[in-house]
């Protein structure tokens, strides 16, 4: 069945973008990489719930507005983002250099109401109705939705497909490479205030629950490349096997195989997802909208996610899913809000 039938039913006006073919994204320079820490809450481990919620800033006092953000998030395990859209001359700020709109990707249908916004608030937590909501003067809700990991599927953490998520993780623990692959470095030609910070990108992507779970597992199975009980490569036996790609039992549009090919150029490559499920009210009678709320973080927008999300194009999970919104963001470093105002205070 084609991917437009299945995702057919979804109430989204169609705005079909298409990513166009760029040259390769050339490894990173190599720096001392001296910064090995930014927004803890991004290299933890997951928690059972999150709830992404985007802002735009009105009125002009961005200063009191980030103040009193930053008031409301005391003790609160949260990153924030900035969107491009801060840096429109509104306020005088200096741009993360790699920062831009989340463009249209090929398979894209993005609804407008579901993307971008100045800010980004992610709240995270193992106790979803202990989540707070957070408003604040200033901030106008552009976007929000809450995120969680299912339950009873088994050993690790599951999506809703019923597959095992983060295995191929970079290892979030090691802080070499964390600063290799997430944080901003000193020498990566962004402003001072960016260096500890990272890029963040966030894609809505609902998922054809009922067309997955009509197939056979061994189709499932194919299409990830992994087994589903036990998350192993296929060819392998154990979760920790690295792919054989260079095989046949993994196959060439598999998604473990296009997202990371486990070549010595894709190591440079690759991000950290942090992702959640997501299950919301149906907007049309007896359409099931579920899905994920993609997660991932990166030192460059477009080494990482984007060089993937390209390779991805044509995949054999292509037809199970509709990225509807979502954006790109720059996640605060650890100094939080204040650290983006000019003076630093
Ligand atoms: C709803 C959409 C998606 C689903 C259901 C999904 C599912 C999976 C599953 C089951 C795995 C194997 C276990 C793991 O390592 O986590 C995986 C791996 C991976 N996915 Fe996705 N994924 C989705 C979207 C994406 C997107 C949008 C990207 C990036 C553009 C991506 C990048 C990756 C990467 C880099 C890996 C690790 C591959 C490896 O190193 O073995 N995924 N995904």
């Amino acid at each position: 069945m084609k991917r437009r039938t299945l995702l057919a039913a979804t109430g989204l006006g169609v705005v079909a973008g298409c990513a166009e073919a760029r040259p390769p994204v050339p490894a990173p320079p190599p720096v001392d990489l001296p910064v090995r820490t930014g927004n803890a809450v991004v290299v933890a481990p997951v928690r059972r719930a999150a709830v992404l919620t985007a802002y735009d800033v009105i009125g002009n006092d961005l200063r009191g507005t980030l103040q009193a953000l930053e008031e409301r998030l005391a003790g609160v395990a949260a990153t924030v983002g900035v969107g491009a859209s801060l840096f429109d001359g509104r306020f005088a700020l200096a741009k993360p250099r790699l920062l831009t709109e989340m463009p249209a990707f090929r398979a894209d249908v993005l609804d407008p109401q579901w993307c971008h916004g100045d800010l980004l608030v992610q709240v995270v937590g193992d106790n979803a109705e202990g989540l707070p909501r957070i408003a604040v003067p200033g901030l106008r809700r552009r976007w929000s939705i809450d995120g969680f990991h299912p339950v009873g599927h088994g050993a690790g953490v599951r999506n809703l497909f019923g597959f095992r998520e983060g295995d191929g993780n970079p290892d979030a623990a090691d802080r070499d490479l964390m600063s290799r692959l997430v944080w901003v470095q000193p020498g990566d030609g962004e402003p001072d205030w960016c260096v500890g910070g990272t890029y963040q990108v966030v894609r809505l992507i609902r998922m054809a629950m009922p067309s997955w779970d009509s197939d056979p597992v061994a189709e499932q199975e194919r299409v990830i490349g992994r087994k589903k009980d036990t998350g192993a490569p296929l060819g392998g036996e154990r979760v920790t096997d690295a792919p054989d790609l260079g095989g046949d039992q993994i196959a060439v549009d598999a998604h473990i195989r296009l997202a990371n090919p486990r070549t010595p150029e894709s190591e440079a490559h690759r991000i950290l997802r942090r992702g959640y499920s997501y299950r919301r009210t149906p907007e049309v009678a007896g359409v099931d909208d579920a899905g994920q709320i993609f997660v991932c973080y990166q030192r460059d927008v477009e080494r990482g996610f984007a060089t993937i999300q390209r390779r991805l194009a044509g995949e054999a999970l292509e037809k199970y899913l509709l990225p509807f919104g979502g954006g790109y963001y720059f996640v605060l470093p650890a100094a939080g809000v204040r650290a983006i105002l000019p003076d630093g205070a």
